[in-house]
């Protein structure tokens, strides 16, 4: 598998840790201004195809996620944010909504999603869901009406092309396999307009029947007493309809000529006035738009729009070459320092949309697979934002290894092998990529014990299950002190222990050191110092004076390795100090 650039050579020696005091926990009573549950929430995400099955068809459900509140309780998490539950075809795995008040039939029935968000309640955890409203299923209802007749009055639902006009101006679709964006319909003689693939068709938005539909289907699901709302892909549910024709190569910067056009900022301020501000629910964009400026319009309070976005910068560094610390670490810094008085973000390095957080970000080779995912959960929850931990993660699940297109369920996997033959490409590197950069690579089923199928399922899984889970599972970790999870469970805990690791400033040291990612955080006087040492070799950092007396408040090694006046961690070591 594809290995980061940073990553240098093996460094087997050991070390014996010296002046680490025991974990003393701040217990900082500050009155943090606009302090909210969602600043403080740590959300564990779920992809409900893959955490549990309960019934041996081999998808996951929500009986298999009921089966599982106390697991996810015991993680230290305080909201789950669920991806889409509702009646899909399923040519997206439900990113394409045919009905979005009842609960797909390979998921359960609404009266297991009643049970399941009761028993999250019980348990003191939120439920976030996923609005995917940028566009439906070609099979709701809404299109159907619409594409049955120029007159009906849903036509208008969509975004419609008469052929009379001529081809429309080229739109570029992120999943279509000739990545055309319009979709000839010959009922109508028209093509209609679709961002991502066909069965994907892209909601009318300027349309305010459209608008009051979703509002009502959010107060729906906000009065059964969800939490939250995470927005799929809006961005680009404003559309400019004059379609002018856009530059020569646009796709590649397509961010620039579709998110944020006129028009957004007006509807999210009538969600939030329809919907937000009448219940006790967060919300949270997909995208935080071409620019700081359209970041922080989506979330400064004032404006009454959203409040958190994930920006994409992090995640969008290259994947297959590799990326480099200095990246990373100036992506991460300029985000936060935009948003240091104003505004709130999110904190994330993988999603059900990317390659496993190990794979990618640490290192997933056995030898330090464990300790750079400690490392890269450290990262993710001592960081200013509100974390979005994505199932798996807490135990370090890695790729899979797929080597032929017939094993890849993703539509993007498969539409995007498709053009890249008609085009012509090299299909031997696009293989390779797609090995390590396939949404499928995150969605393999959860790993939960040794047994057959890592227990997922008792029939046959939907994806295959990573066959690593004899080593990496739910059991196993649980047992060990020193596992990826036990790792998990103890940050998240610190955490939460720590207002400091939530509302604290962040401040980059020595952004130039080429394989630490060094910064402190800081609250009413108080100081911590996060050292990650992003590399395979032992790393030297030197201490600065007013460090000098410090505690260690976590450390994925037992020890720490002091040199004068500096400290050597070793390969992927992640400690954080307080500063007496
Ligand atoms: C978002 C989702 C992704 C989905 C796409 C289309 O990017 O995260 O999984 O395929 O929207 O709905």
């Amino acid at each position: 598998m594809k290995r980061s650039t940073i990553r240098l050579a093996i460094c087997l020696s050991f070390f014996v840790g010296t002046s680490c005091k025991q974990n003393q926990p701040q217990t900082a009573n500050t009155l943090i201004e606009n302090a909210t549950w969602w600043k403080e929430a740590i959300v564990y995400q779920i992809y409900p195809r893959s955490f549990k099955d309960s019934d041996g068809d081999g998808i996951g459900d929500l009986k298999g996620i009921i089966e599982k509140l106390d697991y996810i309780k015991s993680l230290g998490v305080t909201a789950v944010w669920l991806n889409p539950i509702y009646t899909s075809p399923n040519a997206d795995n439900g990113y394409d909504v045919s009905d979005y008040r009842d609960i797909m039939a390979e998921f359960g029935t609404m009266e297991d999603f009643d049970n399941m968000l009761e028993g999250m309640h019980q348990r003191d955890i939120k439920l976030v869901m996923d609005i995917v409203v940028n566009h439906s299923s070609d099979e709701h209802e809404w299109f159907k009406q619409s594409r049955s007749s120029r007159d009906n009055p849903y036509r208008n639902y969509y975004h419609w092309w008469p052929a009379e006009k001529g081809k429309p101006p080229y739109r570029y679709s992120l999943f279509d396999a000739k990545g055309d964006a319009w979709q000839y319909d010959s009922i109508t003689d028209a093509f209609y307009l679709h961002y991502f693939a066909k069965q994907q068709p892209d909601l009318n938005w300027s349309n305010p029947k459209v608008r009051q539909e979703v509002y009502d289907i959010m107060k729906f699901w906000a009065e059964k007493g969800v939490d939250g709302f995470r927005l799929d892909a809006f961005q680009f549910a404003a559309k400019d309809t004059t379609y002018p024709k856009f530059p020569d190569g646009f796709e590649k910067d397509f961010i620039q000529y579709y998110a944020m056009q006129d028009g957004l900022h007006s509807y999210l301020k009538e969600m939030n006035e329809e919907v937000f501000s009448k219940y006790d629910v967060m919300s949270v964009a997909e995208g935080a738009g071409r620019n700081f400026e359209d970041a922080h319009n989506l979330v400064d309070a004032d404006r009454k729009e959203l409040n958190m976005a994930y920006a994409f910068e992090g995640v969008d560094i290259p994947k297959y070459e590799g990326y480099d610390l200095s990246t990373m670490k100036e992506i991460f810094t300029k985000w936060d320092q935009e948003f240091a008085k104003e505004g709130w973000l999110s904190i994330f390095l993988a999603n059900h949309d990317q390659a496993r957080m190990v794979s990618r970000w640490g290192n997933d080779d056995p030898k330090f697979r464990s300790a750079s995912t400690k490392l890269l959960n450290t990262f993710m929850l001592s960081m200013r934002g509100t974390p979005y931990c994505y199932y798996g993660d807490e135990l370090g699940m890695t790729n899979i290894d797929f080597d032929s297109i017939s094993q890849y369920q993703d539509i993007a996997a498969i539409n995007g092998y498709q053009k890249a033959l008609s085009e012509g490409e090299d299909m031997e590197l696009f293989m390779e990529k797609l090995n390590f950069s396939s949404r499928d690579n995150g969605r393999t089923p959860m790993q939960w014990n040794e047994t057959e199928n890592a227990g997922f399922t008792s029939g046959t899984p939907w994806l295959p299950v990573n066959e690593n889970y004899i080593d990496i599972n739910v059991d196993e970790e649980n047992s060990n002190p020193k596992s990826v999870l036990n790792h998990f469970k103890k940050m998240a805990e610190l955490r939460k222990q720590n207002p400091i690791l939530i509302y604290g400033s962040y401040e980059l040291v020595e952004p130039e050191h080429p394989t630490i990612y060094a910064y402190t955080r800081n609250l009413d006087g108080k100081l911590v110092l996060v050292l990650l040492n992003f590399s395979e070799e032992k790393s030297e950092i030197t201490l600065d004076k007013k460090w000098g007396n410090h505690t260690v408040l976590i450390n994925n090694y037992s020890g720490l390795d002091y040199i004068d006046k500096s400290i050597k961690l070793m390969p992927y070591q992640a400690v954080i100090l307080n500063i007496d």
